[in-house]
């Protein structure tokens, strides 16, 4: 885990209200793996830092993707090339992928870690197909092009005509990330798929308890720790509120 003084390299909007955001953060491009996060504080900030999957990671820059849904959000779209964020990470466990076939189903901003689920997909020699869902074709992340198999809009205004889960194959290495009530819908196709959670965070270490993730066997982990990445029929769904912002636009 590095703590980087990260200064943002550009902006560019790849879907309606949906932007990525590169920070300059060589310690953690060299090693951060799909799946795990960096969490972001910046000057005149919020007082918690904020938790964002990496998106890409390309030499010595990395990417987030995000929209504005809060005060924090909104400030980290208003950052200017050569602004300063301290980048906190890699954090958490990512994906486990192997085996000859994965299957990476995404909704709206849970596009976030693909990108690099399809790197380390590809580099452990593994087949890739890709489904990315959203409620309508504005709101897909255009590049998403060229490495999505399949496209699903809730509207039908492009590719199937129903959710991410729905139009996804059934077997593979299944990886799911987008709002939790999208999680937990996979969870019930696919008990064994990997999914990526969203919960409130603090620390982003492991100290605080604020990213607390109830478990279907009783009990709680923490996201940042021991996730965010979980087996989908380990959670507790009926608790992990179903809500939150990243699952905005999907
Ligand atoms: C592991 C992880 C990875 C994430 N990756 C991404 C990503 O790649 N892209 C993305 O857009 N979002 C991601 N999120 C969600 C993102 O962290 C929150 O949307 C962000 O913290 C909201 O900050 P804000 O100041 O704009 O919102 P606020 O103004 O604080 O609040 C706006 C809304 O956001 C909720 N909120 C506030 N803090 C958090 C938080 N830490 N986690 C969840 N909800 C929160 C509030 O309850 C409220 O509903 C991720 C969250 C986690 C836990
Ligand atoms: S965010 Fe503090 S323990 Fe997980």
């Amino acid at each position: 885990m590095f703590l980087v003084d990260a200064p943002v390299t550009g902006r560019r909007e790849v879907a309606r209200g949906m932007f990525i955001v590169g920070m300059h953060a060589p310690e953690i491009a060299a090693i951060v793996r799909a799946g795990q996060f960096v969490n972001l504080a910046w000057p005149r900030g919020p007082l918690l830092r904020r938790p964002f999957s990496v998106y890409r990671a390309e030499g010595e820059t990395i990417e987030v993707v995000l929209k504005a849904v809060g005060v924090g959000t909104a400030q980290l779209l208003g950052l200017r090339p050569g602004d300063r964020v301290s980048c906190l990470g890699p954090l958490g466990h990512g994906f486990d992928l192997s085996g000859p076939h994965a299957i990476l189903v995404s909704g709206g901003l849970g596009v976030a870690p693909m990108p690099l689920a399809a790197r380390d997909a590809h580099a452990a020699g593994m087949k890739v197909t890709w489904v990315h869902g959203a409620r309508t074709a504005a709101e897909l992340c255009t590049e998403a092009e060229g490495e999505v198999v399949v496209w699903a809009t809730d509207d039908g205004s492009r590719g199937f005509h129903g959710t991410a889960v729905a139009a996804a194959p059934t077997s593979g290495a299944i990886v799911v990330c987008g709002p939790n009530r999208m999680l937990a819908a996979a969870a019930e196709r696919w008990p064994d798929a990997q999914v990526a959670v969203e919960t409130y965070m603090g620390c982003g270490t492991g100290v605080c308890l604020g990213c607390a993730v109830p478990l279907r066997a009783g009990g709680y982990d923490r996201a940042c720790k021991e996730g965010p990445v979980y087996r989908a029929a380990d959670i507790d769904w009926t608790v992990l509120p179903a809500h939150l912002p990243y699952g905005v636009g999907a």
